[in-house]
C-alpha cells in the first residue's frame, strides 16, 4: 500500500478568493490557472497497519501540528472511500519555498490525493481526483488536470471540478516567479476566504467576473498576449484591492513587491511586454511570451530585493511515479 505522485502548483489568471461553503471548499466563482513547470511537490503515501497515527514529513521535517492535521484530515476522507482505517507514513518534498506566494498547498493536496488514492488502490477517474483534492485546498483541484485549467464553481461537491481547456503545448506562456522572500506568510490565503465577503467590493468583483473570465479565456485560446495580460494582471489587482479591504484587511505586498510591479509597467512603457500577477504572497509572477522569457529572467536577476527567479511554463498535472497496491 505505498504510492509516489508529483504534481505541479499552478498560477491563477481569474483567482479564487472565498468560499460559499467552506467545509465543501466550494467557491463563489469559477476560477482560471495554468500549472507550473519549475513548481512540483512529489509526495510518497505508506499505508501500514502497525502505525496508530499518521506521520507527516514536509521537506525532511515532521510538519507543524496545523498542517499535520489538515493532511490526517485529508486522509480521513480517502480512507472513508476506500473503506479502511489504516494510518499512513506520508514524506513530501516540494521544489520551491513554501508559503510564500508559490502555491504550496495547490501542489501539495494534488500530490497527496494521487498518491494515497493510489496507494489504497482507489482507481479514481481525474474529475473525481480534482474535486476530492480541492476538499484539501481549493487551488489544489486546479493542480490535477494538464496545461490550462478552468476550476468549475460547481452547486456540490461533484460539480467543483477542475478540467483542462488546452494542453501544455498550447501556448509558450512563461511565468517567472520573482521571489523577494522566503519568509513564511502571516496569514495564509484560508483566513483570506474568510474575510473577503467583508470587503465593501467583493459583490462588484463577484458581478463582473464571469465576464472577465470569458475574456481571459478567448485571449489564452486565440494567444492574444496583450489582451490576456492585460485582463489577468487587472485581476490581480481587483483581488488585491477585495483583501486590502476586507476586514481584517490583508495586505500581502512588501516593498519589493510594489517596487517591482511598478518596475514591470515601465517595461512595458519601453517595450518589453510583460505583465504582473500576485496570488495570496509577496512575490510577483512575471507572465510573458517564451521568446521575451530571457529578457525578463535578466532583469530580474539584476536587482537586489529579488532572491531567485522561477521559470515555470505549463506543465503535466499530477500523476502517479511509483505504485505498490
Ligand atoms: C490567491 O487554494 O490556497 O492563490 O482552499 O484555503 O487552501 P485554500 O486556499 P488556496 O487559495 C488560493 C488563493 C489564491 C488564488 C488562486 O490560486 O486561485
Amino acid at each position: 500500500m505505498r504510492a509516489v505522485a508529483a504534481a505541479p502548483s499552478n498560477i491563477a489568471f481569474v483567482k479564487y478568493w472565498g468560499n460559499l461553503d467552506p467545509a465543501l471548499r466550494l467557491p463563489y466563482n469559477a476560477s482560471l490557472s495554468m500549472t507550473l513547470s519549475a513548481a512540483t511537490t512529489r509526495t510518497e503515501v505508506v499505508f501500514d497497519p502497525a502505525l496508530d497515527a499518521d506521520e507527516i514529513v514536509i521537506d525532511g521535517r515532521p510538519a507543524a501540528p496545523e498542517a499535520a492535521a489538515r493532511a490526517s484530515a485529508h486522509l480521513d476522507l480517502i480512507r472513508a472511500r476506500a473503506g479502511h482505517g489504516h494510518r499512513a507514513r506520508v514524506a513530501s518534498a516540494n521544489s520551491f519555498p513554501m508559503g510564500t506566494g508559490i502555491a504550496s498547498s495547490a501542489s501539495a493536496f494534488a500530490a497527496l490525493t494521487v498518491a494515497a488514492c493510489a496507494a489504497t488502490g482507489l482507481a479514481l477517474d481525474e474529475r473525481s481526483l480534482s474535486a476530492l483534492a480541492r476538499r484539501g485546498s481549493g487551488s489544489a483541484a486546479r493542480s490535477i488536470p494538464d496545461g490550462f485549467v478552468l476550476w468549475h464553481s460547481g452547486a456540490d461537491d461533484e460539480s467543483s471540478y477542475a478540467e483542462s481547456i488546452a494542453p501544455p503545448e498550447h501556448w509558450d506562456l512563461c511565468d517567472v516567479v520573482a521571489i523577494v522572500s522566503r519568509e513564511h506568510k502571516a496569514v495564509g490565503s484560508g483566513g483570506g476566504h474568510g474575510a473577503a465577503p467583508s470587503s465593501p467590493f467583493f459583490a462588484a468583483r463577484q458581478h463582473r467576473l464571469p465576464e472577465r473570465l470569458e475574456a481571459i479565456r478567448e485571449a489564452l485560446l486565440a494567444k492574444d498576449f496583450e489582451r490576456f495580460g492585460a485582463a489577468v494582471e487587472a485581476e490581480s489587482y481587483e483581488l488585491h484591492a477585495i483583501a486590502m479591504t476586507s476586514r481584517p484587511p490583508l495586505l500581502y505586498w512588501t516593498p519589493a513587491t510594489v517596487a517591482l510591479l511598478h518596475l514591470v509597467a515601465r517595461w512595458r512603457a519601453e517595450g518589453l511586454s510583460a505583465f504582473a500577477t500576485l496570488d495570496a504572497g509577496p512575490n510577483v509572477h512575471v507572465l510573458c511570451e517564451a521568446r521575451r522569457a530571457q529578457d525578463v529572467v535578466a532583469a530580474l536577476e539584476s536587482l537586489d530585493s529579488v532572491e531567485s527567479v522561477l521559470v515555470n511554463r505549463a506543465a503535466p498535472g499530477a500523476r502517479v511515479v511509483e505504485a505498490q497496491s
